[in-house]
């Protein structure tokens, strides 16, 4: 089952983060995100067994303002059920509900040949800069048609990304 995420969710989604990436840094990056009030959209994948996997959006700015774009991240699935098509539904769950949100853009730093098939491009073709030194990994979605008219310059994350 793909539903957001609840209050009493917390320990559980701390623990898909901490088994999924080789440290804690993502683990601190949801609890700080959270904390915060700055987990725009926070989806959980459950099965029998308890919670299996988590996906994250919190706001970017793009050169200083808000203009309803988001960022993913992290996403994550415990490494026994990974590849069973989760993480994929967690992706197209968390669209989903950031367009309901009203949110316009998502960019995300990751694989190309795993971002494409959501719809994600190249960032770097619509004249959006990343403060990571990457180039393809960095990558945009438009979640309405013409939303990224106008709009360039440099995305930045929350200043809780700057402890990972
Ligand atoms: C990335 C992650 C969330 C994907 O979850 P998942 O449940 O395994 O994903 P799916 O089963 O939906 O995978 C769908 C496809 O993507 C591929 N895929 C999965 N992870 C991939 C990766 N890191 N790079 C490239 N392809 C990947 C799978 O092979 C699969 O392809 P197929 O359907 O053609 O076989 C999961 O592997 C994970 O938790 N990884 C560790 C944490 C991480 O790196 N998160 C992403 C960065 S924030």
């Amino acid at each position: 089952m793909i539903r957001r995420e609840i209050d009493s969710d917390a320990s559980a989604v701390r623990s898909v983060h901490l088994a999924a990436f080789p440290g804690d840094g993502e683990a601190g990056l949801v609890d700080a995100l959270r904390e915060n009030r700055h987990l725009s959209v926070s989806i959980v994948a459950e099965e029998n067994a308890g919670i299996v996997g988590h996906i994250a959006f919190s706001p970017v700015t793009v050169d200083g303002l808000d203009v309803a774009a988001v960022g993913l991240a992290p996403v994550a699935v415990l490494p026994e059920f990974q590849r069973q098509g989760i993480g994929s539904e967690l992706i197209r769950a968390g669209l989903a509900a950031c367009r309901e949100a009203g949110f316009r853009i998502v960019v995300v730093l990751g694989e190309p040949g795993f971002y494409q098939r959501f719809g994600f491009q190249p960032a770097h073709l619509f004249g959006l800069g990343n403060e990571y030194q990457v180039r393809d990994e960095f990558m945009v979605l438009e979640l309405k048609p013409g939303s990224l008219n106008g709009i360039r310059g440099l995305v930045r994350y929350g200043d809780e990304f700057s402890s990972l």
